[in-house]
């Protein structure tokens, strides 16, 4: 593990223009010899939800490392920079690569076309950031740190283009052109939850049955998992999205502060 996590902090001081968020997910607290004790009582397998279908290939795992770039080109280059300093001590189980057009002048558009990202954690303000962002109890190698939710959202775009404008709009509780809220939908569920979501666009082909897969890679940072599951607890159950998306991998993973992983991460 400490070797593992000298390598890959190296080549993060060498990634430039990359940001590189490495995380621990449940499993390795118990396959790694010494780290038991060591796991986090909010580090726990994400429970399941009504509705989902999830692929377990594509899905946990022991460690997972984010790249991100200013294009997909540059972070997938990242990634096997950290892939191949990695082979010697973990295998590959997933990857997956996604985009956001982001121009600085608004949130990016999502697959459905509406802006996401909008009514999203305010990361400018100290005390949103202490109460709802940044780990403060539990072992001491998390303080500072946070948790990365992830799902792989499959978004049913050939139904949802030939859905009429309005239902959409009601359905996401927002209006596509302009972004305001319709205070119906999606985001009237989900409405005063708070993490940080920042999601990115994947593109899988095409299905057996000629229709788009695409959709969402869904990613939430948090101080605790629990405020995701509290929202998809309630989203699996009502969201009108549902009939036109699949949520199909998950994964949680702990993500201490870089200082934490330059001396060993879970075994400081
Ligand atoms: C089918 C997949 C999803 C789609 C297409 C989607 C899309 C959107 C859109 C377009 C908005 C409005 C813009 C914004 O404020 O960001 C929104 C809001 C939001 N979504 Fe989602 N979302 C999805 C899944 C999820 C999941 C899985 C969660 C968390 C469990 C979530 C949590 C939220 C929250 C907290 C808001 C802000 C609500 C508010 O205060 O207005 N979403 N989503």
């Amino acid at each position: 593990m400490s070797r593992l996590l000298q390598s890959w902090t190296a080549d993060m001081n060498r990634l430039s223009g990359r940001t590189v968020t490495i995380g621990f997910g449940p499993a390795m607290f118990d396959r790694v010899r010494g780290l038991a004790d060591r796991r986090p009582a909010a580090l726990r397998p994400l429970p399941s939800f009504p509705g989902e279908a999830i692929d377990a290939r594509g899905s946990h795992g022991d460690l997972c490392a984010q790249v991100c770039a200013s294009t997909p080109a540059a972070a997938a280059d990242g990634l096997r920079v950290l892939i191949n300093s990695g082979r010697e001590f973990a295998g590959l189980r997933w990857r997956q690569i996604g985009y956001r057009d982001q121009d600085g002048t608004a949130d990016p558009r999502n697959p459905f076309g509406f802006r996401d990202g909008t009514a999203n954690l305010d990361v400018t303000s100290t005390a949103a950031r202490e109460r709802h962002l940044w780990v403060s109890d539990g072992p001491e190698w998390m303080h500072g740190g946070t948790y990365l939710v992830t799902r792989r959202i499959r978004l049913l775009l050939d139904t949802w283009d030939r859905t009429a404008l309005d239902a959409q709009e009601s359905m996401i509780g927002r209006t596509r052109d302009t972004n305001r809220r319709t205070g119906s939908g999606h985001a009237r569920l989900a409405s005063g939850a708070r993490m940080l979501r920042r999601s990115y666009t994947y593109d899988g082909g095409v299905d057996v049955n000629g229709l788009q897969d695409s959709g969402l890679i869904f990613i939430s940072f948090q101080r605790d998992p629990a405020q995701f599951v509290a929202v998809q607890e309630k989203l699996a159950d009502v969201d009108g999205l549902n009939a036109f998306s699949q949520h199909v991998a998950s994964g949680v993973f702990a993500c201490p502060p870089m200082d934490t992983l330059l001396r060993g991460g879970p075994t400081v």
